[in-house]
């Protein structure tokens, strides 16, 4: 048996103000675009700004639907976007606010799972790290790659063949 230490590191900021500029920039487009979200149902509103290698940013906010799941957060209508429209630029950061109400929620918003596998999907195929930055009231976090937040993920060096001669057969 071993044991393992997994460590993330978090920066965090008390104001966007403290922001370096073009981490400023995106969040700024982050928030823009956040008041545009279709929430009608949650009432939760999430804008995401991604920056692209190109220097592009493309925003995206949470598109609800009466049938629940039909929806799609922020996050992946922002980067299937830039996937699509730019697939050979490298995804370098995104941002991401959430409001409730219309106000800014306090902690700093975190992506769900399904988005959190979404970008780390982009970090490996570009083999890139993303820069997160997650908007709060209380504080701003910034963190230097997607692995931080979705360590020992599914990917897809996951789906290659195993080696038949480590002999271990499932049966
Ligand atoms: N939502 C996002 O857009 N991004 C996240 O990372 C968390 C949740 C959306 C989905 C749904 O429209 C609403 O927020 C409430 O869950």
């Amino acid at each position: 048996m071993k044991t393992t230490e997994i460590r993330i590191i978090v920066s965090e900021f008390q104001t966007i103000d403290e922001l370096p500029e073009n981490d400023r920039l995106l969040l700024r487009e982050a928030r823009r675009i956040t008041a545009l979200a279709y929430a009608p149902y949650s009432g939760f509103h999430v804008g995401a700004a991604v920056l692209l290698g190109n220097g592009k940013i493309i925003t995206g906010n949470n598109q609800e639907n009466s049938a629940y799941p039909s929806g799609l957060c922020a996050e992946r209508v922002a980067l299937f976007y830039a996937n699509a429209n730019y697939p050979h630029s490298e995804v370098k950061a995104i941002a991401i606010s959430a409001a409730k109400n219309g106000v800014l929620v306090n902690e700093p918003v975190k992506p769900c799972g399904s988005c959190r596998q979404a970008l780390a999907e982009a970090e490996v195929r570009f083999e890139s790290p993303i820069r997160v930055i997650l908007d709060g009231q209380d504080s701003i976090m910034v963190l230097d790659s997607v692995e931080s937040l979705l360590p020992l993920s599914f990917s897809k060096k996951d789906l290659a063949s195993p080696n038949p001669s480590k002999g271990v057969e499932f049966v």
